[in-house]
């Protein structure tokens, strides 16, 4: 009898063991449709794996195949019918996309009448292809015998419809939903934080003043309790109002919608600025991704750093000008946001300049910006502030129109010879990256007066994006010549009469090795004349932020035997950092490094250095150098070798004495139990002068 009792009881546990678990009724991972049977061309052959041609990009669906009837285009038609079953379960969970028509629709049959129905919906706001999860109850139409139809018989836009992994189920699959929230801006606590889950689906944020629309971004908002960090949005000017924040298609069930939050100050957490992997000298925006440095301007005593910048994300999307403001080019801090991106698109690279003139109209010495807006084209578009903090949108944006697709990153100056406003643009044309000049009296008004050529575009990046001009004295002065580069850094010189540039040399490499940094933009209005640089430098950083500046470098020109070339010294602002006297390399002790080398190399030797382990050795009879995984050519004479090393948390930047010689490495991370300066082959050295510098830090 207890035999029986535990085979019955072992029985019954096993069946609902067996009960709980989900029946995946069709997956279409097959290379057919296996039992289910086809009609008409739309649904082809078998499973669709993936996006089909010309069809916008499928995503969603699970493994690699998936019912897609976009075989053919839209215009196809079709039916595909799924073998017989008994319905055993009360749900049955699917995911589906495509057109939301009624002739665009999966089906429940129970003899040969459609008990249930499903589409897509023409346009989800994720991208139009995404498969959501759906779910029938069917618990009402257990023990039943049914099949399952899904139809194609629309033409036109829409007339297809996808779907996946058909699944019996206990469970209901979790729905999609579209959200709604309103927030009072207390103006104590006007930061609005957002959850966000890197890696995460991405969802359309938006908020809403009664009907306006104010803000919107996409964002990894979290579906879950564990969020990585908080993406923050100022809605100060906002105070006192009820604003509304909606998502659409939001998981039934997450949570990270209900937590978006109000609060007192920009998302922070203890670890901020201290974290493993954070710079310690070089600009890095707290949190979020940022590229191109944009606008850099001195204005009013203070340093303006602006740059592409993600407040969502720790990766690219959403372009903002981030900014920061620095009052001695080494210590920035960050302050809120410059320019949102609104109904005109993101907020591209540009650049700024002083109307000392006002030849705007926006106020004596306004501090004017110029962007590109990607929305509706690609155009140029102004915006100002009279105190460097408050920018303002010019209403008659833009003043650039659409040349050809993907036109962008404008730079402008005051030509002083000529009397009047240069802009350079990036523009593709006739198939080559160009860069196209324009003047103006009051820079809204342009016209285009000429053209730089670069390189074919497909078959090398010189003047691609993010171009720079300005002019430079030659070795110190009073000549002078002109400089345009593009956002690889290879540059051209030559002269400039405010409509034509004139090349004397062009696809000059700006630095040893150039996959570091990129779009490097100088500064406009410095004071002295100087022309400093800032690089975005590819320093990857943690969950919470990623990316950085190169150091400030002043460039200057300098005549060789080659002919006259460019060169970047570390700003002499930079010298602040230091923490006391520089020391011979075996006494130094620290986390970051400014090291001198200065020595002379013995003929045929090979010397080496390790700053925290990172090894950098030049090599005499190559005349390379040599610097963590990268060699690169490094001409020396008479075996003088004079190096400036920067060495961060992440990051390292190596300059030679002369300026003509620039290496920069964004991916080494030295170990941070290891503090010192080790030397290789110190007798192949003489006239040994090395130390080096304690660095502080700058947050
Ligand atoms: C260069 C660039 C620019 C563009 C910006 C967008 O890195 O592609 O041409 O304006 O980034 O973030």
């Amino acid at each position: 009898m207890r035999k029986l009792l535990a085979a019955i009881v072992m029985t019954a546990a096993m069946s609902s063991a067996v009960f709980a678990e989900d029946t995946v009724f069709a997956d279409f991972e097959g290379n057919d449709y296996g039992a289910w049977k086809t009609s008409g061309t739309a649904f082809g052959d078998g499973p669709a794996h993936g996006t089909l041609p010309n069809q916008m990009t499928v995503s969603g669906y699970k493994g690699r195949g998936l019912v897609n009837s976009y075989r053919g285009g839209d215009n196809s038609v079709g039916v595909l019918t799924s073998p017989e079953f008994q319905i055993a379960k009360p749900y049955i969970n699917f995911l589906i996309g495509g057109g939301g028509h009624n002739d665009t629709v999966m089906e429940l049959l129970v003899e040969g009448k459609a008990m249930r129905s499903a589409r897509g919906e023409n346009v989800n706001p994720g991208g139009s292809e995404v498969l959501r999860p759906e779910f029938w109850d069917v618990s009402e139409l257990n023990g039943k015998k049914a099949v399952i139809r899904i139809t194609d018989r629309h033409t036109g836009g829409w007339g297809h419809i996808n779907v996946d992994h058909i699944v019996f189920s206990d469970s209901p699959a979790t729905r999609f939903t579209d959200c709604t929230r309103a927030v009072t801006v207390d103006a104590s606590k006007p930061y609005l934080w957002v959850p966000i889950k890197n890696g995460g689906e991405k969802f359309r944020v938006e908020l809403f003043d009664g009907s306006k629309p104010i803000h919107y971004f996409d964002a990894e908002l979290a579906t879950t309790a564990d969020a990585d960090w908080q993406g923050t949005l100022n809605l100060a000017p906002y105070a006192g109002k009820n604003l509304r924040i909606t998502v659409k298609k939001y998981p039934e069930d997450g949570t990270g919608f209900a937590a978006i939050s109000m609060n007192a100050a920009p998302y922070s957490t203890p670890q901020d600025y201290r974290e493993t992997r954070r710079a310690q000298f070089h600009f890095q925006p707290r949190h979020g991704w940022n590229n191109d440095p944009n606008g850099l301007c001195f204005f009013k005593g203070e340093w303006h750093l602006f740059f592409q910048y993600n407040p969502y994300g720790r990766n690219w999307g959403n372009m903002h000008w981030g900014h920061a403001v620095s009052k001695d080019l080494v210590h920035w801090r960050e302050l809120d946001v410059a320019l949102y991106q609104d109904e005109s698109g993101m907020m591209f690279s540009g650049s700024a300049a002083i109307d000392r003139n006002n030849t705007a109209g926006f106020g004596n010495n306004a501090q004017v910006l110029i962007y590109t807006a990607t929305g509706g084209g690609s155009t140029q578009c102004l915006a100002y502030s009279l105190d460097g903090r408050n920018y303002t949108k010019y209403a008659g944006n833009p003043v650039v129109g659409n040349i050809t697709a993907g036109n962008r990153d404008p730079k402008i100056f005051w030509h002083q010879p000529s009397g009047q406003w240069v802009l350079v643009l990036y523009i593709n044309q006739d198939g080559y990256h160009t860069i196209g000049i324009f003047n103006s009296p009051n820079l809204k008004d342009w016209t285009r007066t000429g053209t730089i050529r670069g390189d074919k575009s497909g078959q090398g990046n010189f003047l691609y994006e993010c171009p720079d001009l300005f002019e430079l004295p030659v070795d110190g002065g009073p000549e002078t010549r002109w400089v345009v580069f593009g956002a690889s850094g290879a540059y051209a010189v030559g002269t400039f009469d405010g409509k034509t540039f004139t090349a004397e040399a062009e696809r000059l490499p700006a630095y040893a090795d150039a996959v570091a940094y990129y779009a490097a933009q100088s500064f406009s209005d410095a004071p002295d004349g100087r022309r400093i640089l800032v690089p975005w430098m590819h320093l990857e950083g943690e969950a919470s932020f990623n990316q950085g500046m190169g150091l400030p470098q002043e460039l200057g020109l300098k005549r060789t035997a080659a002919g006259i070339r460019l060169t970047h010294t570390p700003a002499r602002e930079l010298a602040k950092l230091r923490d006391g006297d520089a020391v011979p390399f075996e006494n130094f002790s620290g986390e970051l490094v400014e090291a001198i080398v200065d020595c002379r190399i013995r003929d045929g030797e090979t010397v080496g250095f390790k700053f925290r382990g990172i090894p950098v050795s030049y090599d005499s009879k190559t005349g390379t150098l040599a610097a963590d995984s990268v060699r690169v050519t490094w001409p020396i004479t008479d075996g003088q070798l004079k190096l400036t090393v920067y060495l961060d948390r992440v990051g390292m930047e190596i300059f030679s004495a002369d300026g003509l010689n620039c290496l920069p490495l964004a991916k080494v991370a030295p170990n941070p139990a290891n503090v010192k300066i080790e030397t290789e082959n110190a007798a192949g050295m003489i006239e040994n002068r090395n130390r080096a510098y304690r660095l502080n830090r700058i947050w």
